[in-house]
């Protein structure tokens, strides 16, 4: 019963804007954005006295969930941010809210209060940051206090935060202190271990974990500061494969080009496209990214910051551009990070009758190849028991392609079949690269505790090493099927 209306809490909140995310807020704006941290505490502190006359909320709560101020404060504050995050990432694509967006985040927070009930948000930060809390707990079986303590298996989360969650559980039956020779253990009880299961199946059901997924992605390509110098190690014919692209795609001198998911700019800048255009033509590049559009920036400046090409922050989903604006909407290597055909209909929207939406794309691809299966192993072994990445890849199929591109009423479909040499010769690149670059198994790192997921990325380096020793270079090159699409309008 319980399970299911924190289910419909969570779907509400996510068909609201209103997102709560305690491990995004604490990996990534940790110390970054001081003023949207003191701006959002400060809406925090407002909201906060305005719901808690003590005995208002108590009754809400079930006799087994403590009430906690410090606690209702953490969760106001990080929902009010995280919220703040979302509406950032519906307005732009990015990750990075301004003032704005927090005026809007605290208007929605506060909607949604109104309509659902505090003790509902309450319960929902339970749920979230307890899951995060009993993961390692469940994963492990136990934790030793003192590592507890000091977060070895829980960062990013902080002391203070973890302090407070162990006496909410403990609180609440849902772990025990035990003694051993070496020091004292946590351990989940039998009600921890139920209302853990209860807990992943409440966020999975709803679509938060899938959310959390989708929201990685975007941060995670802000971080990477070489990814040009990964891509060419790991694909070094990728270069040819978009100047080939370009070729076939054919712009024409004088057109007005949109290219999303623009990256660092190796289509745009390196490869050629922004002069495609000239003269008189334009080209517009856009990219979720603020890290990567930062790299694209660099290269827009060494180039003299040519008045034909604009660089924007904006997502594909979400083109801020009116209809008929383009004649050609293009992008490389994007697709399989979007939700694909939301992605194809903004594209078709912009451009003219007539005009060119295409895009340039990796295929999934049998990944069951010896030196493969060999360095993944304990990844894919954990796909397997999450029942997950039945495929193999998360790149998208042929058909998939085809149909989302009917889908966003495209009637005349080119489509031209290539591969590109993937390349796993350097452990540590070929793992940042597969984890962080093309992000294949996102969602099973989603259900590794923290400290785990930087254990297996060390392991899958270390098992790397091995591979390469024992299989020849030959062996471990991968022809990875890619596909060129153009459509007419
Ligand atoms: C693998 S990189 C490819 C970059 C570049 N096109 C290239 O060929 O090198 C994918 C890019 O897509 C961007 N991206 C992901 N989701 C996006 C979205 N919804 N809208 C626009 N760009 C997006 C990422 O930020 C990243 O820069």
């Amino acid at each position: 019963m319980e399970t299911e209306k924190i289910t419909q809490d969570l779907k509400a909140m996510l068909n609201d804007g209103v997102f709560m995310d305690p491990l995004l807020m604490n990996t990534y704006y940790q110390g970054r954005m001081p003023a949207c941290w003191e701006q959002a505490k400060t809406c925090a502190n407002r909201m906060y006295q305005s719901y808690t006359h003590g005995q208002h909320f108590a009754p809400g709560l079930d006799d087994d969930m403590p009430f906690s101020p410090r606690l209702l404060h953490r969760c106001l504050v990080e929902t009010v941010m995280s919220t703040a995050v979302e509406i950032a990432n519906e307005r732009t694509g990015s990750v990075a809210p301004n003032e704005d967006d927090l005026e809007t985040a605290k208007h929605r927070v506060e909607d949604w209060i109104d309509k659902r009930g505090m003790e509902r948000l309450y319960k929902v930060y339970f749920v979230i940051a307890g899951y995060d809390f009993l993961q390692p707990m469940f994963f492990h079986k136990h934790v030793y206090e003192a590592d507890f303590l000091n977060g070895a298996r829980h960062y990013p989360y902080t002391t203070e935060a973890l302090d407070l969650y162990l006496m909410t559980a403990l609180a609440r039956g849902s772990v025990r202190l035990k003694q051993l020779r070496d020091g004292r253990i946590i351990v989940p009880t039998k009600l921890g271990q139920t209302r853990f299961q209860w807990m992943r199946q409440s966020l999975e059901e709803s679509g938060y974990l899938e959310r959390r997924i989708a929201m990685s992605y975007v941060y995670q390509f802000d971080t990477i500061e070489d990814w040009d110098a990964l891509c060419d190690i790991v694909w070094p014919d990728g270069r040819e494969l978009r100047k080939s692209y370009l070729e076939w795609v054919g712009i024409e001198p004088g057109q007005q080009v949109l290219e999303v998911g623009c990256g660092t700019g190796v289509l745009t800048f390196d490869e050629g496209l922004a002069e495609r255009v000239l003269p008189e033509g334009h080209l517009t590049a856009i990219d979720v990214s603020n890290g990567m559009l930062d790299q694209a920036q660099s290269k827009y400046k060494e180039r003299g910051a040519p008045a034909h090409v604009t660089l924007t922050l904006a997502s594909v989903e979400h083109l801020p551009y009116p209809e008929d604006r383009f004649n050609v909407a293009l992008g490389s290597a994007f697709l399989h990070f979007t939700n694909a055909s939301i992605a194809l209909k903004e594209m078709a929207r912009v451009v003219v009758k007539g005009g060119i939406v295409s895009i340039l794309q990796a295929l999934s691809f049998d990944l069951n190849v010896p030196f493969f299966n060999e360095w993944f192993q304990p990844i894919l072994e954990l796909a397997k028991k999450s029942r997950r990445n039945q495929k193999g890849t998360y790149l998208p199929t042929i058909d998939q392609l085809q149909e989302w591109f009917a889908g966003a009423g495209f009637s005349q479909i080119e489509v031209r079949q290539t591969t590109a040499s993937w390349v796993f010769d350097n452990p540590e690149v070929v793992v940042q690269h597969i984890v962080r670059g093309v992000s294949f198994f996102q969602a099973e790192l989603v259900y590794l505790p923290w400290d785990d997921q930087r254990t297996l990325i060390m392991e899958l380096i270390d098992r790397g090493r091995d591979v390469c020793r024992k299989y020849s270079r030959i062996e471990r090159r991968l022809e990875l099927p890619s596909v060129m699409v153009r459509a007419r309008k």
